[in-house]
């Protein structure tokens, strides 16, 4: 069995009063850790995309209340619960798709709220619990990779879109763990990478980890996929998700819902990986924010403009994915079949 670097790596990690993260925009060109003492840095590195992915976002911003926490000056309890409530209403406005994000955020300061004793105890208690978030992170996606690689067969060739991979958690990742996982049981699996403008996660880092940890990967443009299923070349569709509803809409990056529209014409099965904290129960469809980004990510690349100065942009982050072009979502606890209103709540809130 082969050793794969990203079975271990970590995307974010704590270290004494300090968030480490490696820079995802530089990727692959640089492999650079940066490092933050201030919950408002770890804020923009949410918000401009050193870190990204629904998880790492989540475990990003739990470790931005904990810098809060541990470099408080606070002498009472009120003062603290006042600074944290100001950290986290900062780290909250970065990206409003992810559900993660709030998941995180609410957990922690449940938790500062929960904690009896002073401030020192309310500032470990912070700490610990962003530190568990991290580590159940880790947990839950070998977890959720053991139990989809199950739909996987020796020989598959799976499509993926966007980077669902250990860059988009704290490490191994949903869609691409799924893949890690077959790959670690012996299975032949190759994966085709959608590029997936405008910020090209695709090209820059599933690519990256796929390559890095031996894995066969060919990349295509987004615009490649209906002609890669016309000519029977992909076996199954496996993508992440920001947030999944109770009755099984998918919210994930922009241009999954054109291939689930393709993977439902050419009867390819069209998978999502999604841990149970990137679902969100209580929203329906139409109350859910979708992001909109700079129109720069669309006019340039790289910084080097590729159209006219000026033209108007729609640049939405994510799309949405109807319940009836979904045949299953993986989880940590189950892979989740339709009717999804009637399953979902029984294995994600049993
Ligand atoms: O804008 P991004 O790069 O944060 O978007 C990431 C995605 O859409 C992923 O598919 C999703 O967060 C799942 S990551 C396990």
């Amino acid at each position: 069995m082969h050793k794969l670097f990203f079975s271990e790596f970590r995307t974010v990690e704590w270290r004494d009063g300090i968030v480490a993260m490696v820079d995802q925009n530089l990727l692959p060109w640089e492999f650079r850790i940066v490092e933050f003492r201030d919950y408002r840095e770890v804020a923009k590195a949410i918000k401009n995309m050193t870190v990204r992915g629904a998880p790492a976002i989540g475990a990003t911003a739990a470790l931005g209340l904990a810098l809060a926490a541990y470099h408080s000056k606070a002498t009472t309890i009120e003062e603290l619960m006042e600074e944290l409530r100001r950290a986290y209403e900062i780290l909250k406005s970065t990206r409003p798709t992810a559900v993660n994000l709030f998941w995180a955020l609410d957990r922690i300061m449940q938790v500062a709220h929960r904690t009896r004793g002073g401030v020192n105890e309310v500032k470990k208690a912070v700490v610990e619990e962003a530190l568990r978030i991290l580590e159940e992170d880790i947990k839950v996606n070998k977890k959720l990779g053991e139990i989809g690689s199950e739909l996987i067969n020796d020989g598959d060739t799976i499509l993926t879109h966007c980077n669902a991979g250990a860059l988009a958690t704290v490490g191994y990742g949903t869609a691409l763990g799924i893949v890690r996982a077959a790959v670690e049981q012996g299975k032949r699996v190759r994966v085709i990478a959608t590029e997936t403008r405008p910020k090209l996660q695709g090209a820059r880092l599933t690519v990256f980890e796929l390559i890095k940890d031996g894995i066969e990967v060919t990349l295509i443009t987004d615009n490649m996929v209906g002609y890669c299923m016309y000519k029977g070349m992909i076996d199954k569709v496996i993508v992440g998700a920001d947030r999944v509803l109770a009755d099984g809409h998918v919210i994930n990056k922009i241009g999954t819902y054109t291939i689930a529209v393709l993977a439902s014409r050419h009867e390819v099965p069209f998978y999502v990986a999604a841990p149970t904290s990137s679902f969100d129960l209580s929203l329906t469809i139409d109350q859910v924010v979708i992001e909109e980004r700079d129109p720069r990510e669309v006019t340039h690349i790289r910084g080097v403009p590729i159209t006219i100065e000026g033209v108007k942009v729609f640049n939405p982050a994510f799309d949405i994915t109807p319940p009836e072009l979904v045949t299953a979502i993986v989880t940590e606890k189950a892979i989740i079949k339709p009717p999804y209103d009637k399953n979902i709540p029984k294995v994600v809130r049993p």
